[in-house]
């Protein structure tokens, strides 16, 4: 394209070479922002008109332009080149081809430098609501689970080597809790994005008599940015959303880790519906748990968008530099990504099969009351650390004999101390165990109906 063609082409007498426009234009993924683009020169359009910076039929003009482009874009009727550049000099080119020379005002006492900002931030507000209601519809069905498996007994682990029993409920809701906290990230990241740029212009504001306060109300913002210069060069907004996402990310990861490990046959904790699995080419027999294993990869790249963008960040000079808009990808990349993650666990939460009895298998084995016994000498009067030494000794002579707790007699366990008298057998059980963890969090299943109470009478569950 020759650089008369370009808005800033006046000062350039050689056309831009075909690589250099290739190698600079973003109209390829930036089209994504058509909406938010349009959306936010109307309000420009109506305050220029207000502040009579523009006259009003020709903010009539550019408003209808402006519509009608968004319908053909809409329509899949606007194409876009590569040399166009980006979204918003193709539009702006689109409307002074449509409207003529009432076009070329739109852009007045603005410049890409806040109008970019101003399209990302009304696009990542619109996002960071549709992730939030995703959440929201992943954590109830996570709770609705909770109230399924309230007393499924299961092994909790340490180090993946078996602990404590506790209840498949209070595992649920051990990610519910994260995806909590993750809910409430979102909600405070959202309050940094939803600030007004334009008016920036450049860099150093405008001579001319705008009013940012009339666009923020028109667009919904509640504040309107306090420095120019840092307005165009900001972008922390889009890094605090990047690691929001990237720590959602972390907790599907590890809710799929879980599952997965649970799914294998040495496991068996789990069965994931047909409809959520895949097969193998060659193996038969195979049923993979492939959602959940691309969930745990995918958060890969999530980091890695993370890292780009906070690398782009670092050594920029102020202000704008056009490394910037390698922003766009990796946000856009992770928007998708999460959105999709959460969308196909939520489906996938609900067609899970627990094996309630191949988890209490393993719940009993491995000793997994022995902490309850230290605690039963502790309320004999032991010191803990005594009574710790006592319990060990005794799992090492089960280990030596064969025997688990319920399987010694009162005798044996007064070979190793004293304390020890008949209610001992009370307490051996892993429902004892459960039941007797009534510590405000602990697993006992009145704590965690209690908890289930507390999220479903939320206002904002
Ligand atoms: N496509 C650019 C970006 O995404 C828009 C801003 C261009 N500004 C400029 N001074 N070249 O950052």
């Amino acid at each position: 394209m020759t650089n008369k063609k370009k808005p800033w082409g006046g000062r350039f007498q050689m056309p831009t070479d075909t690589a250099v426009e290739a190698f600079t234009t973003s109209i390829h993924f930036d089209r994504r922002l058509y909406r938010h683009d349009i959306e936010g020169s109307i309000a420009h359009a109506r305050m220029l008109a207000a502040q009579k910076i523009i006259s009003r039929k020709e903010e009539k003009a550019i408003v209808s332009g402006l519509k009608s482009i968004l319908a053909d874009i809409g329509e899949g009727r606007l194409q876009f080149a590569t040399g166009d550049e980006d979204i918003h000099m193709a539009i702006e080119k689109e409307l002074i081809r449509r409207i003529g020379d009432a076009g070329g005002k739109l852009h007045t006492a603005r410049s890409r430098n806040d109008q970019v900002s101003l399209d990302m931030r009304l696009y990542l507000r619109d996002e960071t609501d549709q992730i939030i209601a995703l959440l929201k519809g992943f954590k109830s069905s996570l709770v609705r689970l909770a109230r399924i498996e309230i007393r499924t007994i299961m092994p909790g682990y340490t180090h993946l080597q078996k602990a404590q029993p506790v209840l498949l409920s209070h595992w649920l809701l051990a990610y519910w809790e994260m995806l909590d906290r993750d809910e409430a990230r979102l909600k405070d990241c959202r309050k940094r994005v939803n600030v007004m740029p334009l008016g920036a212009a450049a860099l150093a504001g405008t001579n001319l008599p705008i009013d940012r306060q009339k666009v923020a109300g028109l667009l919904n913002f509640p504040a309107v940015s306090e420095n120019s210069m840092d307005t165009v060069s900001d972008r922390d907004f889009v890094a605090e959303f990047i690691f929001t996402a990237a720590m959602i990310m972390t907790h599907l990861s590890r809710f799929c880790e879980d599952l997965i490990l649970w799914a294998s046959g040495e496991f068996g904790f789990v069965e994931i519906s047909d409809a959520f699995t895949t097969g193998s080419s060659i193996m038969p027999q195979k049923k993979n748990p492939d959602v959940a294993e691309l969930v745990r990869g995918k958060t890969g790249r999530v980091y890695g968008h993370l890292v780009a963008l906070l690398t782009i960040l670092k050594g920029l000079p102020m202000t704008y530099n056009r490394d910037l808009q390698e922003d766009k990808e990796p946000l856009f990349d992770t928007v998708d990504t999460v959105k999709a993650s959460l969308q196909t666990l939520t489906a996938m939460s609900r067609n899970l099969k627990f094996n309630h009895v191949r988890m209490r298998e393993e719940a009993v084995k491995g000793f997994s009351t022995a902490t309850d016994l230290a605690e039963y000498l502790v309320v004999k009067g032991l010191p803990f650390r005594e009574s710790h030494g006592i319990v060990g000794r005794l799992v090492a002579y089960g280990l030596r004999k064969n025997k688990t707790f319920p399987e010694m007699t009162l005798k044996e366990f007064k070979r190793f101390s004293a304390a020890f008298a008949e209610d001992i057998f009370d307490c051996l059980s892993v429902e004892k165990a459960i039941h007797a963890k009534t510590s405000h969090g602990g697993t006992a299943e009145k704590m965690v109906l209690k908890r289930i109470t507390e999220i479903e009478g939320r206002s904002d569950a």
